[in-house]
């Protein structure tokens, strides 16, 4: 089959731009064997083998190759809220290695309610029903399924360019339409809308976006449910507290089920334990997951409302790790983490700094087009200052200059930088990662 390079959630990982940075960066013999290996044992995929580099440790903000070079990580697969082996949670998860290793079906375990318990304290009152996953497909699979049960109506709305999972019900309902290439037949029953975006979006305005949903809900019918991510992760997309206000009326007044996906970014990612709580909003049933089981541990967790505990008789996520007692231990272990050290009060400061900062640099150098972010999160996108087109080469050329001096992050959409950093993260270190960005930016001139 013809490989074609397309521009996806993430960098492609067979650009020339690849194989221009490893023949410079990775010399090395004992890295060129095992990326051989590598490539040779893993069934070849979009953004995964052949890899880029081999890694030896993981520490806090910091990923280490093999060899020592240290790259701060702003893209840890979104796992890295607490930081990468937080000395904290791998106490816990071993602690309940010692205690209790697995939950076999049937069983419940003390650490999986604590944790249940504790996950439900946080959320609003009527969100308190808890089912856990080994992941955050997992848990969309299993939001979009209740949502047929309680609603009896199997159609979803999602947005064109969202990205819910890599399952074909997950793809099926994400509006990434190069995840669906060459897979013939989806899941039938979904109608995608254009997201909202503040600025460059098909709608010249957000609101006109939320009455396109009521205009489809009302014109299609038989819609169950919305699935949205309360802030897009990829490229950095935040809609208003208005607009979020609209969507939340509408559904409830249409009887569709709001399913927030917060997966990459809940637990303080936007200086709110969850991202709904920027808006003033409560979702009917709530997706969680990566950063969840502490950067350690696959684990995610669907929560929804009291009265939706009506699928007894079915089996709506009948996964071997569902009452995962190492899960628990490390998701309890990040809330308290989150809890103990006031992340959220340092991630408020640091979006500050962040703004500020990344504002100047848009000052210096024309070819950023938009600066935004919220938290921890933020998005540089790149714009040809003269054609107003996406600057794609030049943010994959950025990307791999800064891989160079040691810094890693995704560009989504072919041209926004996307930078998430552990939120634990030092000053000093997002400064050295700001220093990075703009060399990067000036290297381009260089070449
Ligand atoms: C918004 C969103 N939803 C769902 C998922 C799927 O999560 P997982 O990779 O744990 O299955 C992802 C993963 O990137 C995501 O970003």
């Amino acid at each position: 089959m013809k490989q074609e390079i397309l521009k996806t959630e993430g960098d492609v990982n067979l650009s020339e731009e690849r194989v221009i940075w490893q023949e410079k960066n990775c010399k090395n013999k004992e890295t060129q064997r095992l990326l051989e290996a590598d490539s040779k044992v893993f069934l070849h995929q979009a953004m995964s083998s052949p890899c880029l580099d081999v890694l030896g440790a993981c520490s806090d903000a910091t990923i280490e190759n093999i060899h020592g070079k240290k790259y701060l990580d702003f893209h840890g697969n979104n796992v890295h809220q607490v930081g990468f082996s937080n000395p904290y949670i791998t106490a816990q998860i071993k602690k309940q290695l010692e205690d209790l290793s697995f939950s076999t079906r049937r069983f419940t375990n003390k650490t999986a309610i604590n944790f249940a318990e504790k996950l439900v304290g946080l959320l609003p009152n009527d969100l308190n029903r808890v089912l856990f996953a080994p992941g955050g497909t997992s848990v969309v699979s299993m939001a979009l399924k209740l949502a047929r049960v309680v609603t009896g109506k199997h159609k979803v709305i999602s947005y064109w360019d969202s990205f819910h999972g890599a399952s074909l019900d997950a793809i099926s309902a994400g509006g990434e339409a190069v995840f669906r290439q060459h897979m013939g037949p989806m899941m039938p029953g979904v109608i995608r809308i254009p997201p909202p975006m503040q600025k460059g979006g098909f709608f010249e305005d957000e609101m006109k976006s939320a009455d396109y949903l009521e205009y489809v809900i009302e014109k299609e019918g038989e819609i169950g449910a919305f699935i949205a991510e309360t802030v897009r992760n990829t490229d950095v997309q935040i809609p208003s507290k208005k607009y979020w206000q609209r969507i939340r009326e509408i559904c409830t007044k249409h009887g569709v089920l709001l399913i927030l996906d917060e997966i990459p970014i809940a637990l303080g990612r936007t200086g709110k334990l969850f991202a709904f709580e920027n808006f003033d909003i409560e979702p009917d049933i709530i997706c969680l997951g990566k950063g969840l089981g502490g950067g350690i541990i696959p684990f995610a967790a669907m929560v929804c409302k009291e009265e939706y505990n009506v699928a007894q008789d079915i089996s709506l996520g009948h996964f071997t790790h569902e009452k995962s007692p190492l899960g628990c231990a490390a998701a309890h272990a990040v809330i308290d983490f989150i809890e103990s050290e006031n992340l959220l009060q340092k991630v408020n400061e640091d979006a500050k700094w962040m703004k500020e900062t990344l504002d100047n640099l848009r000052k210096r150098h024309v070819l950023i087009g938009d600066i935004r972010g919220v938290g921890l999160l933020w998005g540089i996108e790149l714009t040809n200052p003269i054609t107003q087109k996406p600057a794609t080469a030049e943010a994959e050329k950025i990307m791999y200059n800064c891989l160079e001096l040691g810094l890693s992050f995704k560009v989504s959409q072919g041209n926004v930088l996307q930078l998430s950093p552990a939120l634990t993260i030092s000053r000093n270190e997002l400064q050295q990662a700001i220093e990075i960005v703009e060399k990067a930016f000036l290297m381009l001139g260089n070449e």
